[in-house]
């Protein structure tokens, strides 16, 4: 799927570089990278931490499965090799976002380890922080908030991840959250620590 086909093209350099934007921003481009089940809580979490660095002043953004499925990944299912597709691109997009400064929330299961080591690597591991949503199965089926399990339960939706397709839960990532016993106000509150403690963020009142 990602065979590379673009021939005779030349890489061009701008005038202004990543640290000029950041010093402009005042903020380092980073980029968390939420994974887990559908239902563990990455938007939510995404979408509360986006809202609070907004309100601290910083640049963010979110860019969301569900979202992005309607638009640049439109044409992708969700059989493993299509997967892949979707977190390369993403891992691709959220290099271009970092470099322009911004910090970046992306909310996708990304069930596959080496999918997510390869998006690591693309964006380079300075800046790529990845957060376990590790919500137990059994509370993302109970949430259902679109009533997907049920589906998959009844053999609706194939290969849903967690019911007939797999997850392999990261061994190393930055951050574990148990939306189960954690709020996503609490979640952001160690979020923005992280990312103060890694200096993408000055401390509050500096
Ligand atoms: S990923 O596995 O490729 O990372 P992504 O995060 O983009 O998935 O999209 C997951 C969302 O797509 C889920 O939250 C759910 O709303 C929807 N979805 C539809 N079909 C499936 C499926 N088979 N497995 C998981 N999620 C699905």
């Amino acid at each position: 799927m990602t065979k590379i086909k673009a021939t005779n093209i030349t890489w061009h350099e701008g005038h202004v570089n990543c640290e000029e934007r950041e010093k402009l921003l005042e903020q380092k481009g980073a980029l968390i990278w939420f994974t887990g089940l559908s239902g563990s809580g990455k938007s939510t979490i995404a979408y509360t931490l986006e809202h609070a660095l907004v309100q601290r002043g910083h640049l963010c953004y979110v860019l969301d499965g569900d979202n992005i499925r309607h638009g640049l990944n439109k044409n992708l299912g969700f059989s493993a090799e299509e997967r892949a597709e979707n977190i390369r691109r993403i891992g691709e997009v959220g290099k271009l976002f970092v470099d322009a400064g911004i910090i970046t929330l992306t909310a996708f299961i990304s069930p596959y380890k080496n999918d997510r080591i390869a998006a690591r690597e693309t964006v380079g591991s300075d800046g790529f922080f990845e957060v376990f949503c590790d919500t137990p199965l059994d509370v993302c089926e109970k949430r259902d908030p679109k009533g997907l399990y049920k589906k998959a339960r009844a053999g609706e939706i194939k290969g849903f991840t967690g019911i007939d397709d797999p997850y392999e839960a990261p061994d190393k990532p930055e951050m574990v959250i148990d939306t189960s016993s954690m709020s996503p106000q609490e979640a952001t509150i160690a979020l923005c620590d992280m990312l103060e403690k890694a200096g993408k963020i000055p401390p509050l009142g500096e």
